[in-house]
């Protein structure tokens, strides 16, 4: 049965999108069937692997509101063994959509709808948006594992325990099986004394969570959006598509 893992964090511009679609294509390239999910309504993951996100017929808002099934709205990528279910600005309006409709459980609707995709794929990634709204809250109840990405910044720490509390609080009312698979540290620029300190902090009280990879800033995965395509197509001997290839590696033994 495959894997659902969401790459979640409330803060926005961390490195969600750039993990969720480098970590999916680098899967895919380790031979895993990755299956890409863009569940954040400004379609940065669609249009990260070469989708245009106008003129869509089927995204992941018509998923969530039951008006088409999950594997109807796949779609391939010019990518080894990576699709998509894309999203765009649609997707704006659909918690409140989900909360007019008589959803049965609104804040968990994508954990009986996105059932079938398990037999279908090894890992199904999720990039959520920046926030702990009805999106992101979905995407948890439907996981079995979150990747947080975050930067070495002190505000980081006091959006990681509200992010963590969060996690709980899903873990508890709609998905016991839900576990904190890791935290990625990206635009890592070890020579800062403060990423030292954030470091230390982490070790502290998640140890065994953080992941050993971390990512470098770097001018490739930047640049990278700009072709369509992750770094791994971009540039494969970049450090970026080194260090996403062994964050992938991580994940498939901790998950
Ligand atoms: N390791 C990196 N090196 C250099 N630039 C990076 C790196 N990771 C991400 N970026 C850049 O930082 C910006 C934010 O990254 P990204 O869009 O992945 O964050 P996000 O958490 O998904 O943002 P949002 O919260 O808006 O969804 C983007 O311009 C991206 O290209
Ligand atoms: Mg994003």
């Amino acid at each position: 049965m495959g894997k659902i893992i969401s790459f979640a964090n409330q803060k926005g511009g961390v490195g969600k999108t750039t993990s969720a679609v480098n970590v999916a294509a680098s899967l895919g390239i380790l031979g895993y069937e990755t299956l890409l999910v863009d569940l954040d309504p400004q379609g940065n993951a669609t249009s990260g692997v070469g989708v245009t996100k106008k003129g869509l017929k089927c995204t992941v808002k018509d998923v969530l509101m039951g008006t088409a099934t999950a594997a109807s709205a796949v779609i391939p990528t010019k990518f080894d063994k990576l699709s998509l279910i894309p999203a765009n600005m649609a997707l704006a309006a659909t918690e409140f959509d989900l909360l007019q409709k008589d959803t049965p459980d609104p804040w968990a609707a994508m954990k009986n709808t996105f059932l079938p995709l398990r037999a279908m794929y090894d890992y199904i990634i999720v990039d959520c948006p920046p926030s702990l709204g009805m999106l992101t809250v979905n995407s948890l109840s439907a996981s079995d594992g979150v990747v947080i990405p975050m930067q070495c910044e002190f505000y980081a720490l006091e959006g990681l325990s509200q992010l963590m509390i969060t996690v709980g609080k899903i873990k508890a009312h709609y998905n016991n099986n839900l576990a904190v698979t890791g935290i990625l540290l990206t635009m890592h620029s070890s020579r800062l004394l403060l990423t030292q300190q954030v470091k230390s902090e982490l070790k502290k009280h998640y140890a065994g969570k953080l992941f050993e990879t971390n990512i470098s800033r770097g001018t490739k995965l930047s640049e990278a959006p700009g072709f369509g395509v992750p770094v791994n197509y971009h540039d494969k001997k970049c450090k970026g598509a080194n260090e996403y290839l062994a964050v992938a590696n991580e994940l498939s033994t901790r998950i």
